[in-house]
């Protein structure tokens, strides 16, 4: 083998080393994962699953919440979502039809929830305000009507 081609092999190889030492440590040392993972649920019994057969906002704790949230076409179950300033809230979300999204604009939370599977996420909200939650998955005719808000006071 030509020495040149020996370098160059040895570089391209250290290079997809580094990438994937890089990625790894986002991935798992920093939490940069994709939210969601392996919880799962009978699609077709999502109003008698717990925590899901009773969808709303819960206080956890000092200034943390969660939400128990369902999708389907073309809502969110609950509508009304409002917490304090400074709160976490953990969202649990599922769908009861099809894929939808689930998309708090202006900040960096943003999924997909599909049927049969369960979307964990977490966002804290420092700022007051409204914020406007949209499906950003297309899932049928009255998709572009999928909005709810979260209120933070
Ligand atoms: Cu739900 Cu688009």
């Amino acid at each position: 083998m030509h020495k040149s081609e020996k370098v160059w092999l040895t570089i391209s190889f250290g290079m997809i080393m580094l990438f994937m030492i890089a990625t790894g440590y986002q991935a798992f040392a920093l939490g940069m994962a994709p939210p969601g993972g392996m919880e799962l649920i009978d699609p077709q019994k999502v109003d008698q699953t717990a925590p899901f057969d009773n969808p709303g906002i819960t206080q956890i704790g000092e200034n943390e919440y969660e939400v128990v949230m369902t999708l389907q076409i073309f809502s969110f179950t609950p509508m009304e979502i409002e917490v304090p300033a400074g709160a976490t809230v953990h969202f649990k979300l599922t769908s009861k039809d099809v894929v939808h999204g689930f998309q708090i604009v202006g900040t960096n939370a943003n999924g997909m929830v599909m049927p049969g599977h369960v979307l964990n996420m977490t966002q804290t909200f420092t700022e007051p305000g409204e914020y406007l939650v949209l499906c950003n998955e297309y899932c049928g005719i009255g998709h572009q009507f999928m909005a709810t808000t979260i209120t933070v006071k």
